[in-house]
């Protein structure tokens, strides 16, 4: 009897491309670019979070945490969360530390959605979400928002709710465009949350970097929200610990128990000795927050007229670490082309705007630029860039 031959790999596997945001990051190495491509800083760690590291290695903190995060790890982040937010969260029941905000956000869909269910992405939008929902077997139903202040049209977003809307995945501030998601904004995608019982999952993990006086709103403080929001948050870009990987979803109690689970079979749990650094750093002070607000706003003060001399029309962000830009002054057929040039002709790696939409067309005159940078890194990148007006 032949026996057919199976596909390798299976058909959830098959839908997804390599991250274009690694793969620039990967080119950047290969032609000793400097890379702002991809959303990581390269200035140190702050120095006491870096020694609550050491010191909780020294003391033999390397065995297996509890699953769902060490105790006293939760009681920081619950501390944090009701001085951001006003809301007091219980820390033994509404809290799941996880392998990084990504972890999170898989293990939360995962956790409440099933095949078939559809979740709501805005668009342009963090390219994990996309294989998060072939992950969990969501249909994906995507909602503009549009340049230049990146607002949505509440009726295309009401169109986009229905009976079988699990969920909208929300990110403020924006990656990749730098929105901050307004009151009103918020109050518009709860009342349809509301309507349609639908969970609101929000990718907060920017939410210290907002400028131009700004206000990050979490949508689980609005009325009714708190029992139909996920949010999320991380270690990574607050502390400048990308690759630590601990990160966490406040959530209520039963639906916190079901992100538990899923959290458990798939990473077991973070990093014991960088949860105890966790708790460290998210009791810094206030005027730690307020000075890599400033900071940040600085290097964005900096880099954006830079990048206007150099030709690019830029979205100005009012929150996170990136700068959407327009390149059709540029005349090239499309934002990989454009990108690849920039690696390689110019040394700078960036991300084409096509890897933030479903369908790339609609990011071909956009690329993306990463400012999580030093004063050095950004001056250099500065000065290739204006090669292009050569
Ligand atoms: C919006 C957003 N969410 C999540 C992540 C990943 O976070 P983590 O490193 O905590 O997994 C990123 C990283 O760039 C991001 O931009």
């Amino acid at each position: 009897m032949q026996i057919t031959r199976r596909a390798l790999t299976s058909r959830k596997a098959q839908q997804f491309t390599e991250s274009v945001i690694r793969e620039m990051t990967r080119l950047a190495m290969e032609h000793d670019a400097l890379n702002l491509a991809q959303g990581f800083p390269d200035f140190p760690a702050p120095e006491q979070v870096k020694e609550a590291a050491i010191r909780a290695i020294r003391a033999d903190v390397n065995q297996y945490s509890i699953t769902w995060g060490a105790k006293e790890f939760r009681q920081a982040i619950a501390e944090r969360f009701e001085r951001d937010t006003g809301l007091i969260i219980d820390p033994e029941r509404e809290l799941t530390v996880c392998c990084g905000a990504t972890e999170a956000m898989i293990s939360s869909l995962l956790a409440i959605v099933d095949p078939g269910e559809e979740v709501v992405v805005f668009e342009p939008f963090y390219e994990n979400y996309g294989p998060d929902s072939i992950i969990c077997g969501a249909v994906p139903r995507f909602v503009s928002l549009r340049p230049p202040a990146w607002t949505f049209d509440p009726e295309e977003l009401a169109v986009a709710f229905n009976e079988r809307t699990r969920a909208i995945v929300l990110n403020t501030p924006n990656n990749p465009t730098g929105k901050v998601f307004t009151r009103a904004e918020l109050e518009t995608i709860a009342e349809l949350c509301r309507r349609w019982d639908a969970y609101a999952v929000s990718d907060e993990i920017y939410q210290y970097l907002v400028y131009d006086g700004a206000q990050h709103i979490s949508i689980a403080a609005l009325p009714g929200m708190r029992e139909r929001s996920i949010t999320i948050n991380s270690m990574s870009k607050t502390y400048s610990v990308t690759g630590w990987r601990v990160g966490y979803a406040v959530a209520p109690p039963e639906t916190s128990n079901a992100i538990r689970k899923m959290h458990d079979f798939i990473t077991v749990g973070a990093p014991a000795p960088l949860q105890e650094a966790g708790t460290v750093a998210l009791r810094m002070p206030d005027d730690y927050y307020e000075k890599i607000r400033q900071e940040y706003a600085a290097r964005r003060d900096r880099f954006l007229p830079a990048l206007e001399k150099a030709g690019f029309r830029c979205y100005k962000p009012q929150g996170a670490y990136y700068i959407m830009t327009d390149i059709s002054d540029f005349g090239f057929a499309n934002d990989v082309e454009f990108a690849r040039y920039l690696v390689r002709e110019i040394g700078v790696a960036v991300v084409p705007g096509s890897s933030f939409y479903s369908r790339p067309e609609l990011g071909s005159q956009q690329i993306r630029f990463c400012y999580s940078k030093t004063d050095a890194t950004l001056n250099e990148a500065a000065q290739r860039l204006m090669q292009l007006q050569s």
